[in-house]
C-alpha cells in the first residue's frame, strides 16, 4: 500500500496541497491520466543551459508527479517520453534521452517497488538501444506483480504506426479465420493496440503551451478531456496536476450523448 503519511512527511509540507488532495479524492479521480511532457528544451534555453539539462530536470518531475498521482489514486499514468519522430533530434540529445530511463529507474526503482507502482511501456521496442530496453524490461519484470499505479512510459511511440500495425494484425486474423470482419468494433479493435490492457485516458495534459497531439494516442484520446498549460514540464508541480484534475472534475463528459 502507498504510505500517505510518509509521502506528506517526506515530500510536501504544504497543507493547502494536502487539503486539495483530500478534496480531489472526494470527487471522481480520473482513472487514466496521459501527459505530453513538453518544454524541456525551452526551460534549459531560458537558463542558458544545454537542452539535456532540461530533460534531466524533467526526469525529476516524473518522479514527483508519479508519487502524487499514486497518492491521489490515479490508476494509470502514461507519459510521452520519446516519440517515433524524436529520432530526428541531434544525436547527442537522442543518446541522452535514451539514457534517462536507466538513470531514472536505476535511482528510483526501489522507491517505485516500495510504493507498489507497476512499470509498463508502449512503443516500438525494436529500435531502442539495448541498454534502454534492458533497464525498462528489468523494471517491468520487478514490478509486474505490483497492483498500485501503472506508470506507463510511451517510448519510441507513434500512434499512427500503432494503428497501422493493429490494422495489419486485424487483417491477418480475419484471413486466418481467428476473427470475422463483422465482429470488428471499437472494443475489438482496441485489443489490437499497444494499450490493449489499459483503459483509455480520461484526461490528457500537455505542458508548454503547445496545443496539439503530436501523434500521441490518437485512437485512445477520442473521448478524453484535454487540459493545456503554458507551464514548461520541468516547472510542472503537484499543484499543476491538482489544477488539471480539478478542471477535469468540473467538466461534463457526455461521450456523444446529451
Ligand atoms: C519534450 O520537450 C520532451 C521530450 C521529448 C522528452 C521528455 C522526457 C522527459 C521529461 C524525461 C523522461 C524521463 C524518463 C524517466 C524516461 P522538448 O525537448 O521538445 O522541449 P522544447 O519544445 O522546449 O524544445
Amino acid at each position: 500500500m502507498f504510505d500517505k503519511m510518509k509521502f506528506w512527511k517526506n515530500n510536501i509540507s504544504s497543507s493547502s496541497l494536502r487539503e486539495r488532495a483530500d478534496k480531489i479524492q472526494e470527487g471522481a479521480v480520473p482513472s487514466h491520466v496521459a501527459i505530453i511532457m513538453d518544454g524541456n528544451g525551452r526551460w534549459a534555453k531560458k537558463r542558458a543551459l544545454p537542452r539535456v539539462a532540461g530533460h534531466h530536470e524533467g526526469m525529476k518531475v516524473v518522479r514527483k508527479i508519479t508519487r502524487f498521482a499514486n497518492l491521489l489514486g490515479i490508476d494509470t499514468l502514461t507519459l510521452y517520453a520519446f516519440s517515433t519522430e524524436n529520432w530526428k533530434r541531434p544525436k547527442l540529445e537522442v543518446e541522452y534521452l535514451m539514457k534517462l530511463p536507466e538513470e531514472f529507474l536505476g535511482t528510483f526503482l526501489p522507491e517505485l517497488i516500495e510504493e507498489n507502482v507497476q512499470v509498463r511501456m508502449i512503443g516500438d521496442k525494436q529500435l531502442l538501444p539495448k541498454h534502454t530496453l534492458n533497464a525498462i524490461e528489468k523494471a517491468m519484470n520487478e514490478t509486474k506483480d505490483n497492483d498500485g499505479l501503472i506508470l506507463n512510459f510511451a517510448m519510441n511511440y507513434g500512434s499512427r504506426a500503432e494503428i497501422i500495425n493493429a490494422v495489419q494484425n486485424v487483417l491477418k486474423d480475419i484471413k486466418s479465420g481467428i476473427i470475422d470482419e463483422n465482429q470488428l468494433d471499437d472494443e475489438l479493435f482496441s485489443k489490437y493496440l499497444m494499450t490493449c490492457e489499459l483503459s483509455d485516458p480520461d484526461l490528457l495534459i500537455r505542458t508548454s503551451g503547445e496545443i496539439r497531439l503530436s501523434n500521441f494516442m490518437l485512437w485512445q484520446l477520442a473521448y478524453s478531456e484535454f487540459w493545456f498549460t503554458d507551464v514548461l514540464w520541468p516547472d510542472f508541480t503537484e499543484e499543476h496536476l491538482a489544477d488539471a484534475i480539478e478542471a477535469f472534475q468540473n467538466r461534463q463528459r457526455r461521450f456523444g450523448g446529451v
